[in-house]
């Protein structure tokens, strides 16, 4: 008889399973119980994927796996309501969304979140609810199929470090239900705790101190990585894997596409470490791998690793078919990479820590990206580890003042995030216009420095554009979205992201304010650099990338190698022209270059940049 795609799926895959599910739990006498109930989650998930939902597995099953590597990728973030209010009014906007060229969308704080502060949506309550304000969980699915029809797929933050402590696991918890402490990390005193603390990391130092806190009805200590009410779930614990695996499929069944895994690193506690990147935290997204690929072969997951840079790559998983975990990760690096770059003008530590990352395995893609909901993080610039690398802690703190503005001759407008009284290091909040001098220059109303602030946001787009990943537009960077003053009126408002997180202006298109104005020159130009991007399949992200050393410090160089042609991206990072070696250029392509800056159609004289101008050459090989 006829394979089902699931049977055949579940006798490629079950191996994998079986040994990812032996690392994690190497001193379970019934890993066999467990391994059988993984399976059987998965099949009555395939069981009950809808028709269209199956059909797309198979289409992308037989062609098109690597779907999410492709050049027509271009993903968009918002938050929905501050974006078009709730479900109907994206609806609306998707004709909006498919002019920029957007094929992939990722809303924030959709499932339903604890009331009143949340941590923007990452305090779920709900995994299979959404938020009233937007609508019902039935009309999210209704969006997913519109938006398909769009060709676009949708992309939910699935938070599965914690729940929310309203979530019904922790009300019984908190009740005294041992059988639902056993879901989180409870301890009776402070003893553990304390032998833990000096070891952890403080993700929110100034706004939520501490890994632990204590919860009065029950008399317990329960782990606590970000804020006291979100939850640490206990992955030692085999039923909260299966439990939250259950609740994924049921997500993607309702047509869901990506699962952004959200705070991944932190998902493996082991007493006496660090708890984050451990090896079993890799096991573990191998098992969601091979159940999801299982089940609806179509989704992907997104690592949200935000750690080290020699740390991010594992996220994939290995090279070869076996021990996969992730299709997608954010690299963060390149985004702190980017705007350090940005800050000083030279491209040197950049390019080197870049160069210095191992390739990305095969059927995969990074995400690039300039700005997104969080802090720009200056961590991941900081791991010097094993490689030869590394930002000081001086120079650290000079990026985050340098973003504060409070650096001599600074263009930015943010502020610092999370700094502890007597501590020097900060992360930096803001929008990429604030970020990139655009505020400053619209308030003095300097045409010179506008023009140079629009430069730089272009430049934050259009180097992700040319890597080999998907680039991701974060609300309102299209349009030159300014920082929010007023975020410390929300709920959550103490947290200074809050800052770039402002609602989306919905008259920038009729109205003709200098910044109106401005915000729809940059659309255009963003358009541009899409439809340039899109005829480009050197573009795909199979295509390796490899960083050059130029002899300019200012210009960051990189080449994207396919068989037929061959690309290279060269990027000022400094405001004034910069030239470039033509024997540098002509070594590497030729002399019949063509010139495929889509923001520029002259052809190219001389080899020289503008500034903070990026040129994409091309070869037909
Ligand atoms: C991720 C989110 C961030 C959130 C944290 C805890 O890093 O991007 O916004 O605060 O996880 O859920």
């Amino acid at each position: 008889m006829q394979n089902t795609g699931f049977d055949s799926r579940l006798h490629r895959l079950e191996a994998d399973l079986e040994e990812a599910l032996a690392v994690v739990y190497p001193n379970q006498q019934d890993l066999d119980v467990w391994l059988t109930r993984l399976v059987d989650v998965a099949r009555r998930a395939y069981e009950a994927r809808p028709d269209t939902l199956k059909a797309l597995d198979d289409r992308r099953e037989k062609a098109d796996l690597n779907w999410f590597q492709s050049e027509q990728m271009l993903g968009y973030m918002c938050y929905p309501d501050r974006f078009a209010g709730d479900f109907k009014g994206l609806k609306a906007k998707i004709p909006y969304l498919q002019d920029i060229g957007v094929t992939y969308l990722h809303l924030l704080s959709v499932l339903k979140a604890r009331g009143g502060d949340s941590d923007g949506g990452f305090a779920i309550e709900d995994y299979l609810n959404t938020n009233a304000n937007l609508g019902t969980i039935d009309e999210l699915e209704a969006l997913t199929a519109d938006l398909r029809q769009a060709g676009i797929s949708l992309c939910l933050d699935f938070v599965l470090n914690h729940t929310a402590k309203e979530h019904k696991w922790a009300l019984r918890a908190a009740a005294g239900e041992k059988s639902y402490q056993d879901y989180y990390y409870m301890y009776p005193d402070r003893s553990i705790p304390d032998q833990q603390e000096p070891l952890l990391e403080q993700v929110f130092p100034a706004t939520a101190p501490g890994n632990f806190t204590y919860v009065d009805a029950c008399k317990k200590w329960v782990w606590t990585t970000f804020y006291p009410y979100q939850w640490d779930l206990n992955y030692h614990n085999p039923a909260v894997l299966v439990a939250m695996l259950e609740k994924l499929l049921v997500l993607a069944n309702k047509g869901v596409e990506i699962f952004r895994l959200d705070a991944v690193i932190y998902i493996w506690k082991e007493l006496g470490t660090p708890s984050r990147n451990l090896p079993q935290t890799h096991a573990l997204l191998q098992v969601f791998r091979a159940v999801v690929s299982m089940a609806a072969p179509a989704v992907a997951l997104k690592a949200e690793a935000v750690a080290g840079a020699r740390h991010i790559t594992k996220y994939f998983g290995s090279a070869g078919s076996r021990k996969r975990e992730c299709q997608l990760a954010y690299h963060n690096a390149a985004m702190a990479a980017l705007w350090d770059s940005l800050a000083t003008g030279d491209v040197r530590p950049a390019a080197e820590m870049l160069q210095a990352l191992p390739q990305k395995p095969e059927g995969t893609s990074w995400i690039y990206y300039a700005r997104c909901h969080d802090d720009i993080g200056w961590g991941a610039l900081r791991d010097r580890q094993g490689a030869g690398w590394g930002a000081s802690e001086q120079h650290l703190n000079y990026l985050w003042r340098f973003y504060a503005g409070e650096v001599e001759g600074s263009f930015a407008r943010g502020e610092r995030f999370q700094q502890v009284p007597g501590e020097a290091y900060a992360g930096s909040n803001g929008t990429l216009a604030s970020l990139a001098g655009f505020e400053a220059a619209l308030d003095a109303n300097d045409d010179e420095a506008m023009d140079l602030a629009m430069k730089r946001m272009i430049l934050m787009h259009a180097v992700p554009m040319a890597l080999d990943g998907i680039p991701l537009i974060y609300m309102g960077d299209e349009i030159a979205l300014l920082n929010d003053y007023n975020y410390d009126k929300n709920p959550g408002g103490q947290d200074g992201r809050w800052l770039h997180r402002g609602a989306m202006p919905q008259d920038f298109e009729v109205i003709n304010t200098p910044h109106a104005v401005a915000g729809r020159v940059m659309l255009a130009a963003i358009k541009q650099l899409v439809a340039a991007r899109k005829a480009m399949p050197t573009l795909n992200a199979r295509n390796p990338v490899h960083y050059l050393p130029v002899n300019n410090t200012h210009v960051l160089a990189f080449m994207r190698t396919a068989p037929e042609h061959e690309m290279l991206c060269l990027a000022n990072f400094s405001g004034s022209e910069q030239a470039v070696d033509p024997e540098f250029i002509q070594s590497i392509l030729g002399s019949h270059v063509l010139d495929k800056n889509p923001l520029d159609d002259n052809s190219i004289a001389e080899w020289k940049l503008g500034p903070y101008q990026c040129r994409w050459l091309f070869k037909k090989n």
